[in-house]
């Protein structure tokens, strides 16, 4: 049996993650490919937990470094307990967001080290990787209303534009640099366009796997 693939969705809040892993996960159904759809931060039992800290501490102000480890506490448990065995038995893996967001969000957002999160993702990911990464980018703007229009805003949806601008353009230089992996898909578009760019990338990824 070989192993499954691991297929992650990113971009900003409001891109449309949510959404269209939904196409996403119709199109694997479609091909019979057997797979988990889970979410980071979450994930796990524990991981969720870690969501709820994460996205809304209180009034306590959680320090950067805090944050970044417990990202990485929850991915842990979440590979170990969740992506690790399903990718061994040959399923697929499906992650709205993993460690692209945390360099997105944690490096160039709040500005700790690349080299802080990369030593932490060899720690706890050793040499995996996804194999492919569908990056559904938009104006931040764009994207902040249509989170607003959604639900009342998390700790990261408060963030200003600046920080929000650090985090798209991180996203884009990622992509710039692994564009075999990460496939931008311009989620400013009309949903019925996103998807359609979405299944190409899924359909190529597919038949590129066989
Ligand atoms: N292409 C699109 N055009 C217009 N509205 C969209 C589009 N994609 C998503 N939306 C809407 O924007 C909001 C945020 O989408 P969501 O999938 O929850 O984003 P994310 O999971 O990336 O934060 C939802 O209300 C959704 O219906
Ligand atoms: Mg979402």
């Amino acid at each position: 049996m070989s192993q499954g693939k691991f297929i992650t969705v990113e971009g900003q809040d409001g891109a449309g993650k949510s959404t269209n892993v939904e196409v996403v996960k119709g199109k694997l159904t479609q091909q019979g490919i057997s797979f988990i759809h889970t979410r980071e931060p979450g994930g796990t039992e524990f991981g969720e937990k870690v969501r709820e800290l994460l996205l809304n501490s209180g009034d306590e102000q959680l320090g950067d470094q805090a944050e970044l480890l417990l990202i990485f506490a929850a991915r842990a448990q979440h590979l170990k307990q969740v992506i690790q065995p399903a990718i061994a038995r040959g399923d697929w893996v499906l992650c709205d967001r993993f460690t692209d967001a945390t360099y997105a969000y944690q490096g160039a957002g709040r500005g700790l080290e690349h080299s802080t999160i990369e030593t932490l993702e060899n720690l706890i990911q050793g040499e995996l990787r996804p194999d492919l990464t569908l990056l559904l980018d938009l104006p931040v703007e764009v994207g902040e209303s249509r989170a607003g229009q959604r639900s009342k805003p998390d700790r990261f949806e408060l963030q200003k534009l600046e920080f929000k601008q650090r985090v798209r353009d991180c996203y884009l230089a990622r992509a710039a640099l692994e564009p075999d992996r990460i496939k931008i898909v311009d989620a400013s578009q009309s949903l019925e366009e996103v998807e359609s760019s979405i299944v190409s990338a899924i359909d190529e990824f597919v038949v590129s796997s066989k």
